[in-house]
């Protein structure tokens, strides 16, 4: 896939790993990016950021299905088409079920899941009219196992790995080249309450992304060998990697604890 004369529509591009995203496109030859957050100060800081490239700047809320239709007009006014969807954006709250707040359940579910597939669906008129389109969704390690304290965000991030394969399938005579990142820990904003240390940098994970995209991989998996091995335990051997938590137990809920980005 040759990067450059691309539009690029990102949502949660104004921090964090989205940001990287944009940053590494740019790196490509990408001067077309439609940018959706919630907060219009942050999205407006990417023209300072990045004064080299052209910004469509939409403060909205993914999970918000009128906010999405408003996306998908303002896109739409401006382009005949979309080449590359990246479906960034993600909010996390974790800690026991029974202390996750309603309001944060649906939210993160609304937010990370149903707001991804709305904006989706809505995307692939536009994304089905460029020569050459990718599909992008962000997931997280998480999306492969599921860690305790992690309930909720763990699901919608399996969700994202799962609506993401049955769209390739669905796609698969189609130009659009559908993919899942899988991040692990990595130091953005995102982290700030929760207690890890030796995480990725947001650069590193776009640039295995778009390595990934233009490599057309399916699955860019972050975390190194000990990610794939951990991966491939938990799938065929799932009671081996309970044994692990049982170990972990202790670090895994003061870890999550006060880990709340929403
Ligand atoms: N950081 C990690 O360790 C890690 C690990 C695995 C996976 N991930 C995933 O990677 C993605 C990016 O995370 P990050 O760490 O870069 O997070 P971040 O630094 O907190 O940035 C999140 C971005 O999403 C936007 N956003 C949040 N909620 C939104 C909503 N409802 N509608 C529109 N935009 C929204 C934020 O802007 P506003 O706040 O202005 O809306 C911001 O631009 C997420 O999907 C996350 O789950 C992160």
């Amino acid at each position: 896939m040759n990067l450059s004369h691309k539009k690029v529509l990102i949502t949660g591009g104004s921090a964090g790993i989205g940001k990287a995203l944009i940053h590494e496109l740019i790196l490509h030859g990408v001067k077309e990016f439609a940018v959706v957050g919630r907060r219009q100060d942050k999205l407006e800081k990417l023209k300072v950021d990045f004064p080299q490239a052209e910004f469509i700047l939409i403060a909205a809320d993914v999970s918000q299905l009128e906010d999405v239709e408003r996306i998908i007009k303002t896109v739409s006014t401006r382009w005949d088409h979309i080449d590359l969807l990246i479906n960034n954006a993600g909010v996390i709250s974790t800690g026991a079920l029974q202390d996750l707040s309603d309001a944060d359940i649906v939210n993160q579910i609304n937010i990370n899941l149903t707001g991804l597939i709305l904006l989706t669906k809505k995307s692939l008129p536009l994304l089905l009219k460029s020569k050459e389109a990718g599909l992008m969704n962000i997931s997280s390690g998480l999306g492969y196992i599921a860690k305790p304290f992690y309930s909720v965000y763990a699901v919608t991030k399996a969700g994202v790995r799962h609506f993401s394969e049955a769209m390739r399938r669905e796609l698969i005579f189609e130009n659009i080249h559908v993919m899942t990142v899988y991040p692990t820990a990595t130091d953005t904003d995102m982290m700030i309450t929760a207690k890890m240390e030796n995480m990725d940098s947001a650069e590193l994970v776009a640039q295995k992304s778009i390595e990934g995209l233009l490599q057309k991989k399916i699955d860019v998996i972050l975390g190194g060998e000990q990610r794939l091995k951990d991966v491939e335990t938990n799938l065929n051997h799932p009671l081996e990697f309970d044994k692990n938590v049982k170990e972990k137990y202790k670090a895994y809920k003061t870890q999550t604890e006060h880990h709340r980005a929403m």
